[in-house]
Parts: C-alpha cells; sequence; structure tokens
C-alpha cells in the first residue's frame, strides 16, 4: 500500500483481521471545541501543516497478543514465525512466557482490562485544578478527552505501553509517516489503583515537546519508544512503524533472533542443524547482559560520573547496578541476570528463591556454598535482599528493586530527585 501523507484523506482499508479500518490519516484527536485554533498551534510544528480539526491517525487494529501469524508467512521469505509458532514445540517456555511483563508491553488497550476499568472515569488533572480528564469506551476503543472551561479536545488512546504490573502510558500517533507519536500526560499506576502525571514529564529540566495533552515525541525517540517495547517494528523499507508487520511485545524472536530456519529445519529432521541465531550456547555472560541492557540500560551508554550509588534514579536500569556490585566484578562470570531471573517468566516474587542465589556464595559451610564469599555478618539467615537489594522509588509511584548490591548504612545520603513526585488521582472503582 503507497504510503499517503499526513493529513490526506482516505478510503477504508482492509486489515488482514477482515475487518475495514477507517483511514489512518481520517481522525482521533477531535477537537470538540471552539478553541481548535489553538490545538492546531500546539500541533502546529507536526509535519504538513493541516486544515480543520486537529487530526491523528487511528489504526492499531492488528497488534495484539498472540496475532497469529499466516502458515505461509506475512510475506515471501519473512525470516519471522511468532511466538506462536514456539509455543508448539516449546510449550513450557511459551506458558511462563504469556504470564511475563515481556509478553504484554505493547497492545492496544481494547485488548486491555484497563480499558473497561477506566470507561466513565472522570479525575481532575492532578497539578491543574481547572482541568479535568474523562475517559470513555465507544466502538470498542478507548477515548481520552481533556476539558479545560469551554475547550475539549478527545483522543484516541491508540497504544498501551506497560504490561500493567507496574503501569501503563498510552500513545497516540500523530504523524504516521515521520512517525511522531504522543505520549499522554496521564498514566495508569497499578500499585495505587490511580492515575498520574506520566513519569519523566514532571521532570526538570522539563523534557521537550511537552503540550496539554502530554509529551510529543519527533521520530529518534518514537522509534526508541517502540522499539524497546516490541520485537521487530516493521517489515517494510517504506515505513519504520507499520502495524500490519509489526511484531508487538519482546516475544522468543526479540531474544532468540529470527525463528523460521530453527522451525523449518526442526520440521524436516530432528537432528538437523538448529539455526537459531541466539540459542542457549550461544550466550556468554557479558553478551546476554548487553542483550538485556539494550532495553533495561547498559552501563557502556552512561558516562562513568553518572554511575553513583546515591542516585536513585539508577535503580531503574538494574544491568547499570548489577555490574557495579562485586558480587559481579569478581565473580568470573559467573553471575548475571539468569543467576535469579528466568528470561521467560515473571520476576518470581519468591524472595527464598532470591536469598538461596545468595548463599550459593555467602553460605556457611553447613549451607554447602558452591563458591566461597564473605559470610554476613549482621544476619547470615536473614532476607539478604531487604537489605542488601531493597526497593527504592525513583519519584515514580514505581518501586524498583536496586541491583546494585552493597552494605548500605541507615540514613545514607540520596541524591535529590530532579522533579517533585507526581500527585496521583484515585480511581472510584477497583484496581483490575
Ligand atoms: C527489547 C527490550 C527488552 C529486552 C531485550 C529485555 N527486556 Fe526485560 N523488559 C522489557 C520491558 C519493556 C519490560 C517491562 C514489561 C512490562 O510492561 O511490565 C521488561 C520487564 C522485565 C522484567 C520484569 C518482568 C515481570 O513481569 O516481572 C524482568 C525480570 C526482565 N525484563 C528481565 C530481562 C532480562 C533478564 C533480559 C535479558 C535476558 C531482558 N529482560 C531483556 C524490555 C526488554
Ligand atoms: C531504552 C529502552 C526503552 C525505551 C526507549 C522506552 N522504554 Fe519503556 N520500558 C523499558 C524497560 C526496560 C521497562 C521495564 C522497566 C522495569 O520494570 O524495570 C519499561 C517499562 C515501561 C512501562 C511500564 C512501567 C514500568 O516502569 O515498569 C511503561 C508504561 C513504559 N515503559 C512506557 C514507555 C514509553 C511510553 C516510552 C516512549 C515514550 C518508553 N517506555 C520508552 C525500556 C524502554
Ligand atoms: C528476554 C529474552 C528472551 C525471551 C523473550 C525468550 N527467551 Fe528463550 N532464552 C533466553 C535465554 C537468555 C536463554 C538461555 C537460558 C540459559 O542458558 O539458562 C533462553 C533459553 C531458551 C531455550 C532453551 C532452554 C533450555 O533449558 O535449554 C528455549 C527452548 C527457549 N529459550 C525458547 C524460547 C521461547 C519459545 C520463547 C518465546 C515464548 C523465548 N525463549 C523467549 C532468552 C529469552
Ligand atoms: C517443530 C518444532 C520446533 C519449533 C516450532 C521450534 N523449535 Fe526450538 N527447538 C526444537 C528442537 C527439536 C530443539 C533441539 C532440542 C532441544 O534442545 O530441546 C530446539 C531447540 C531450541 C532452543 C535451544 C537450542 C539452541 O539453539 O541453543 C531454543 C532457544 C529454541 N529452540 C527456541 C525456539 C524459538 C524461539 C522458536 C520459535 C521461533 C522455536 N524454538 C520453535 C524444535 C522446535
Ligand atoms: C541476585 C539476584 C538478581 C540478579 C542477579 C538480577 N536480579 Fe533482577 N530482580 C531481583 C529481585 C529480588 C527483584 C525483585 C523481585 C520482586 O520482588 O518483584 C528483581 C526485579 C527485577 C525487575 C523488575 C523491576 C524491579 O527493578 O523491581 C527487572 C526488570 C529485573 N529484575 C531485571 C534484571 C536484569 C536485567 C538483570 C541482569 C542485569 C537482573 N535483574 C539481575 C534479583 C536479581
Ligand atoms: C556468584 C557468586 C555470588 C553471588 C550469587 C552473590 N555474591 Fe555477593 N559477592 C560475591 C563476591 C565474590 C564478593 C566480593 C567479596 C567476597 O568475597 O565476599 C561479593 C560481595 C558482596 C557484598 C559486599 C559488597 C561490598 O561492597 O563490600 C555483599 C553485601 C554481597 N556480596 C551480598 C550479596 C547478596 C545479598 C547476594 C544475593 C542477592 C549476593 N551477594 C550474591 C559473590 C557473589
Ligand atoms: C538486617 C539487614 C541485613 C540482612 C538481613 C543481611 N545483611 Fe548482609 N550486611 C548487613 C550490613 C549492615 C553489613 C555491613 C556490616 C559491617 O560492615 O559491619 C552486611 C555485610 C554483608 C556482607 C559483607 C561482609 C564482608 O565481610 O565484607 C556480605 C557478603 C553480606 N552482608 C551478605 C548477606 C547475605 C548473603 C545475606 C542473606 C543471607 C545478608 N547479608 C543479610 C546487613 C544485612
Amino acid at each position: 500500500m503507497p504510503n499517503t501523507s499526513a493529513g490526506e484523506p482516505s478510503s477504508g482499508r482492509r486489515t488482514s483481521q477482515g475487518r475495514t479500518a477507517p483511514g489512518r490519516q481520517a481522525r482521533v484527536v477531535l477537537t470538540l471545541s471552539f478553541a481548535a485554533i489553538a490545538g492546531i498551534a500546539v500541533w502546529g510544528g507536526l509535519g504538513p501543516s493541516r486544515t480543520g480539526p486537529v487530526a491523528s491517525i487511528r489504526g492499531v487494529y492488528l497488534i495484539g497478543r498472540d496475532r497469529p501469524f499466516p502458515p505461509s508467512g506475512r510475506y515471501p521469505s519473512d525470516p519471522y514465525v511468532g511466538p506462536l509458532a514456539c509455543a508448539e514445540c516449546h510449550p513450557g517456555e511459551y506458558a511462563l512466557y504469556t504470564q511475563s511483563g515481556h509478553a504484554r508491553t505493547l497492545s492496544s488497550p481494547r485488548h486491555r482490562l484497563i480499558a473497561s476499568q477506566l470507561d466513565g472515569q472522570s479525575i481532575e488533572d492532578p497539578d491543574q485544578p481547572e482541568v479535568r480528564w474523562t475517559y470513555h469506551c465507544r466502538d470498542d476503543e478507548l477515548f481520552i478527552r481533556r476539558s479545560e472551561r469551554d475547550k475539549i479536545e478527545e483522543c484516541v488512546a491508540e497504544y498501551a505501553f506497560g504490561s500493567g504490573h507496574h503501569g501503563t502510558t498510552f500513545v497516540s500517533v500523530v504523524d504516521p509517516t515521520a512517525p511522531a507519536i504522543l505520549e499522554h500526560r496521564i498514566s495508569y499506576y497499578t500499585g495505587a489503583n490511580a492515575l498520574g502525571l506520566t513519569a519523566g514529564q514532571n521532570e526538570r529540566p522539563r523534557p521537550p515537546g511537552l503540550g496539554p495533552l502530554g509529551r510529543v515525541m519527533p521520530p529518534d525517540a518514537a522509534l526508541k519508544c517502540f522499539g524497546c517495547h516490541s520485537t521487530h517494528l516493521s517489515a517494510r523499507d517504506d515505513r519504520p512503524i507499520d502495524e500490519e508487520t509489526m511484531i508487538p511485545n519482546v516475544s522468543c524472536e526479540r531474544c532468540h533472533g529470527p525463528g523460521r530456519a530453527h522451525v523449518e529445519a526442526a520440521r524436516r529432521a530432528p537432528d538437523a542443524e538448529m539455526n537459531l541465531p541466539f540459542g542457549t550456547d550461544r550466550f556468554t555472560t557479558e553478551s546476554l547482559i548487553l542483550l538485556c541492557g539494550t532495553c533495561h540500560r547498559h552501563p557502556s551508554k552512561a558516562r562513568p560520573e553518572e554511575i553513583r550509588p546515591d542516585d536513585p534514579h539508577l535503580v531503574r536500569f538494574q544491568p547499570v547496578g548489577l555490574l557495579q556490585s562485586r558480587c559481579y566484578r569478581e565473580s568470573q562470570g559467573a553471575f548475571s541476570c539468569l543467576s535469579c531471573h528466568d528470561p521467560h517468566a515473571r520476576a518470581s516474587a519468591d524472595l527464598a528463591s532470591y536469598r538461596a542465589v545468595c548463599i550459593s556464595c555467602h553460605g556457611t559451610p553447613a549451607e554447602k556454598p558452591t563458591r566461597r564469599g564473605a559470610i554476613c555478618p549482621v544476619e547470615p539467615r536473614g532476607d539478604c535482599i531487604a537489605c542488601h537489594m531493597p526497593r527504592v522509588d525513583a519519584g515514580q509511584h514505581i518501586l524498583f528493586t536496586d541491583h546494585w548490591i552493597r552494605v548500605r548504612h541507615e540514613g545514607e545520603p540520596m541524591l535529590p530527585l530532579n522533579g517533585p513526585t507526581p500527585n496521583l488521582k484515585s480511581l472510584n472503582a477497583p484496581s483490575p
């Protein structure tokens, strides 16, 4: 399909689910107000100039969990097969995976419980009492409305980022050709069952692109945002993000590489050359942490002076912390993310399982450690995680586990967070 420019009207198109979707360019931010001019000014910097009501794009019909791939591939010579195809021969990994955050980190809100939970909710903006946010589902879509006196703007939430284990942020595409996106101002925080300012939008200095509806992100930032939350963004040369060929979520082939050749080999003969780009014997400790670090962040991407134990922002970046730990540095490659996490599963909530890992190096002789490390002089039988890997608030209503394993002393000074912790507005309905 040719790439039409933003703002150009287009007739409906067939999606492979057989549903006719209205033209991508046709609509979505409907400005219901008398202040459309102000709205256009806000969006004025984006792409070709627009006339009429502020317009955005709709489209994400194809992106659901476990979208089946046609058996013939999505196009001739497609190297990807999608996670469902792996389930046939690896049901264990697949079953764990479907419960993990990786499997649900980019979806259409229409497939999510959160849409029905937000339906009908109306809250005051956490920082601007004159602004209200109202959520409603209509025609199987989630609409977000911002009202400020007689000015009303409405927008379809096209993508939901985050599995909901910690939080969910909505994104709408404001220019598909660039692509430029709107990261909505208000996010849902699961732990508090509340809505609040999206993490990062309250930071100092102010991030660029902030407007009344949220933060508009130019193509490079938009692609990074989608890139860390998906397996493959597009199989088309002319479109960096393409819903029809996108493989959402951090699925099997994001870590193991495209799987078609592997599947075909397994079908041909069980002892054939399995050909998986990243199979088990092709991970070293370093390459594995680099892989996890492409999204969870790797210290090689930071300036050394930025890595300091008293900076609470770092707790979001587990590989950065872990690689500073003496446990990692003095274990000659025996310690990695896989020591404590199954890459296919949700992080275990069983603290005893983590303690067993610590004990494997720091156990008393009676506990038969496999390697020798010092024994805790304080609580050799206590909950190691509580004292040496505590949960820390990075100022975003989400607690992260500090992976910089070390000795901490009570009242240790911490750098101030660069911005206030956003206020929250509780929902008047039970959490989903
Ligand atoms: C393509 C980007 C990407 C890669 C590569 C990646 N992750 Fe993640 N990971 C994410 C995102 C995004 C989330 C947040 C999921 C959510 O929305 O809850 C996440 C969540 C997690 C969680 C929390 C999951 C939960 O549900 O409790 C763990 C643990 C984790 N990742 C470990 C790893 C490990 C270990 C590796 C390397 C083997 C890895 N990740 C590689 C992007 C990635
Ligand atoms: C460099 C890779 C990267 C980029 C870019 C990125 N994310 Fe994430 N995102 C992650 C990882 C990794 C996690 C898991 C964080 C964790 O639980 O430790 C995550 C988690 C989330 C979550 C779940 C809440 C949480 O903090 O666990 C939301 C919501 C989210 N991201 C939204 C976005 C949006 C929206 C953008 C773009 C505007 C974006 N992310 C850009 C890697 C990225
Ligand atoms: C976040 C990255 C990541 C994702 C996503 C992922 N894997 Fe893995 N997988 C790994 C790593 C790393 C290993 C190596 C584990 C080890 O050596 O202990 C592995 C190992 C395996 C193994 C070998 C297990 C064994 O014990 O020999 C199989 C089979 C496998 N994965 C299948 C899958 C399937 C199927 C999916 C999707 C449902 C998937 N993986 C998703 C990272 C991932
Ligand atoms: C038709 C059956 C079949 C399908 C489908 C299949 N595999 Fe495999 N896979 C195998 C067999 C057989 C082995 C080798 C025996 C073993 O190690 O368990 C294997 C081994 C693996 C291994 C470990 C071997 C290695 O390369 O280190 C990984 C990882 C893996 N598969 C991932 C995947 C992923 C990801 C998918 C989906 C893209 C997939 N498999 C689809 C049959 C299959
Ligand atoms: C020594 C054990 C250990 C190692 C090694 C480890 N983790 Fe964790 N990780 C934990 C614990 C404990 C939690 C908290 C689990 C819970 O209670 O939800 C956690 C939680 C997480 C989470 C969820 C968000 C958070 O911060 O709470 C992510 C993402 C994660 N780990 C990624 C990684 C990555 C990537 C690596 C490798 C660089 C890694 N972890 C290595 C113990 C470990
Ligand atoms: C693969 C082995 C290994 C594992 C697993 C391991 N450590 Fe370590 N750790 C070490 C080594 C080696 C050192 C260096 C000092 C020593 O020999 O004890 C160390 C040092 C430490 C220190 C002292 C840090 C400092 O800055 O002086 C603490 C505290 C610690 N580990 C706690 C833990 C906890 C808690 C766990 C589990 C979450 C854990 N370790 C898991 C190997 C390990
Ligand atoms: C109540 C909090 C607490 C608990 C629980 C705890 N520790 Fe510690 N640990 C400390 C403190 C405080 C120190 C520093 C002691 C000092 O320097 O005098 C320490 C020191 C250590 C050291 C460094 C010892 C050295 O000689 O360098 C290691 C290793 C360690 N702990 C491992 C563990 C492990 C493994 C567990 C779980 C079995 C654990 N700790 C449980 C508070 C705790």
